[in-house]
């Protein structure tokens, strides 16, 4: 969670990546996929492939997945969250 907000976080070659939490495609829980050779997730559901790096879906079905700017501190992981009046950390 991010905030209110269920997100999937993914370590990526040392990199923390964050997604949204939902596929595009059907709505399969992102989490439950992997990370592949190339650094991309894998929907569990359909095997679908989406860059952690900007979303774009990279085995060519034409969706797009939601990605979110990832800040490691000391005190913890920050996910940036678009809200109506800016950005949230959390
Ligand atoms: S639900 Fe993710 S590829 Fe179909």
């Amino acid at each position: 969670m991010a905030g209110e907000k269920p997100v999937c976080v993914a370590l990526v070659k040392d990199q923390v990546k964050a997604c949204a939490a939902k596929c595009p495609h059907a709505g399969a829980r992102m989490a439950e996929g992997y990370i592949d050779a190339l650094g991309n997730i894998v929907c569990p559901l359909h095997r679908y492939k989406f860059s952690l790096s900007g979303g774009r879906n990279v085995s060519g079905e034409g969706y797009f997945l939601k990605t979110y700017a990832v800040e490691e501190r000391p005190d913890g992981i920050y996910v940036g969250i678009e809200e109506k009046n800016g950005f949230l950390g959390g």
